[in-house]
C-alpha cells in the first residue's frame, strides 16, 4: 500500500498517535476538503469547466463528479474500468475522395488484415461483461476507429453509448481518431461529453473526471501524422497543465490515474510508432507523482512502471478491444482491465484483474489478478 498525499501536518506527530483512528480520518477529511471546496464554480457534468490555479479545485455539492460525502472517513471503493483500440467494425464504404490522403494506406491495410473482422458479437460480449461489475468510471483509451472517416465516428458515438454514460465514461483520443487533418476535431465535436471534464485553462486537454477518491486525469496523444506513421505526441503545453492537474489532485488526497492513448515507457520508444514528447511526460511524473498510467495502443498486455515523485508509478496496458473481432499476428486476445481502488486509513488499495478471450476459446475469463497497492 501507498500514502496518499494528503498528511495531518497542523497536528504534532505525538499527538496524532494518541488520537483515535476516527479523529485522525476526520483531520484528513477536513484538510482535503479545505483544499477542494475553495473554488467555488459549478461544474455541469456535460460541459468543460475550469480547473483553477492558486490551490483551488473548483467543485459543488450537487456535482457529480464531487468527492463523495464519506471522503476521508469512511472506506469508499471505487471501481475503474479500462478498454482501448475499439477499431470499430466493419468499415463503412469509403468515399472515393477519400482516399486521396493518408487514408489509402489505411485502407488498404483493413481490406488485407481487417476485413474478415466482420462480427461485432465478440466486442458486444466483451463490454457486456465488463458492464456486468458496474464499473465507476470506464477509461477508453483511444482508437475507436480506423480512418476517422464521418460514418466511423457516428459509429464510435453509438458505441460509446452502449459503454456508458458520458459521466462515467471518458475517452482519450488515439492517432486512428486523428487519421487526418480535421478529424480529431470532428471526433471530439461528435463525442461531446464523453471527451470533456474539468481542465485547467480553456485547453481540451488533459481534462479531469473524479468519482469519489479517484481522478481520472484523461491526456491526449493523438495527432495526424504522415502515412505509415502511428506517433504521437505530448508537448510541453499539455506537459504543463498535466503537472498542475497533478499538483492540484495529489495535495487534495487524489488516487490519481492518467490515461494518454501512446505508452511513455521508455521501452517502448519508437520512432514512427511511440510517443513523441515521452520524456516530458516521464518528467511531468517524476516531479509530481501520480498513482496509475493507463494506455492502448499497443494492442498487447502490459506492466511496466517509471519513476515518481516518491516511488514507482505503474504503467498499465491493455489489449486491443477490436481483437474480439479478430485477432491480428502479434496482438494479444481482446481483453480488458478492471481495477478496485480503497483508501484504507493513510494508504491505498488498489487491486487489478484482467478479464479477456483466450487464444483458444470464445469464453471471457478472468486472466490476471494481481495487487498493486
Ligand atoms: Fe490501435
Amino acid at each position: 500500500m501507498r500514502s496518499p498525499s494528503t498528511s495531518m501536518t497542523r497536528v504534532p506527530s505525538v499527538m496524532r498517535r494518541l488520537m483515535p483512528m476516527a479523529v485522525r480520518k476526520a483531520l484528513v477529511r477536513k484538510r482535503c476538503q479545505r483544499v477542494i471546496c475553495m473554488g467555488g464554480v459549478s461544474l455541469g457534468p456535460y460541459a468543460s469547466t475550469t480547473l483553477r490555479h492558486g490551490d483551488k479545485i473548483a467543485t459543488t455539492a450537487d456535482c457529480p463528479l464531487s468527492p463523495s460525502p464519506t471522503h476521508g472517513i469512511t472506506p469508499v471503493m471505487t471501481t475503474l474500468a479500462h478498454i482501448s483500440d475499439i477499431h470499430l467494425a466493419p468499415l463503412p464504404p469509403v468515399p472515393l475522395r477519400a482516399l486521396f490522403s493518408k487514408r489509402v494506406t489505411g485502407y488498404l491495410n483493413w481490406r488485407m488484415n481487417r476485413e474478415k473482422a466482420m462480427s461485432g458479437e465478440g466486442l458486444t460480449n466483451l463490454v457486456r461483461h465488463m458492464r456486468e461489475h458496474r464499473p465507476d468510471v470506464t477509461a477508453v483509451t483511444g482508437d475507436l476507429t480506423n480512418l476517422a472517416l464521418d460514418a466511423e465516428i457516428n459509429t464510435a458515438y453509438n458505441w460509446l453509448q452502449t459503454v456508458g454514460d458520458p459521466r462515467s465514461v471518458c475517452v482519450s483520443p488515439g492517432n486512428h481518431d486523428a487519421y487526418v487533418r480535421g478529424a480529431l476535431e470532428k471526433a471530439l465535436d461528435r463525442w461531446g461529453p464523453y471527451t470533456r471534464g474539468e481542465t485547467v485553462d480553456k485547453s481540451p486537454f488533459p481534462f479531469v473526471r473524479r468519482h469519489g477518491e479517484l481522478a481520472v486525469i484523461v491526456c491526449s496523444s493523438a495527432v495526424p501524422t504522415a502515412p505509415l506513421m502511428a506517433r504521437g505526441e505530448f508537448d510541453d503545453a499539455q506537459a504543463e497543465r498535466l503537472s498542475r492537474c497533478l499538483s492540484l489532485l495529489g495535495e487534495a488526497g487524489y488516487f490519481r490515474v492518467v490515461l494518454i492513448h501512446h505508452p511513455p515507457n521508455l521501452e517502448l520508444r519508437h520512432p514512427r510508432l511511440g510517443l513523441w514528447g515521452a520524456r516530458t511526460f516521464r518528467q511531468v511524473i517524476a516531479q509530481q507523482g501520480a498513482e496509475l498510467i493507463l494506455h492502448g495502443h499497443t494492442h498487447k498486455s502490459s506492466i511496466y512502471a517509471v519513476p515518481g515523485k516518491t516511488g514507482d508509478v505503474p504503467v498499465v496496458g491493455v489489449a486491443a478491444a477490436a481483437a474480439a473481432q479478430s485477432v491480428q499476428a502479434g496482438d494479444d486476445p481482446a481483453r480488458y482491465n478492471l481495477f478496485k481502488v480503497e483508501r484504507h486509513g493513510s494508504a491505498w488499495s488498489c487491486t487489478m484483474r484482467e478479464f479477456g478471450f483466450q487464444r483458444l476459446s470464445t469464453d471471457i475469463v478472468l486472466r490476471l489478478q494481481l495487487r498493486i497497492y
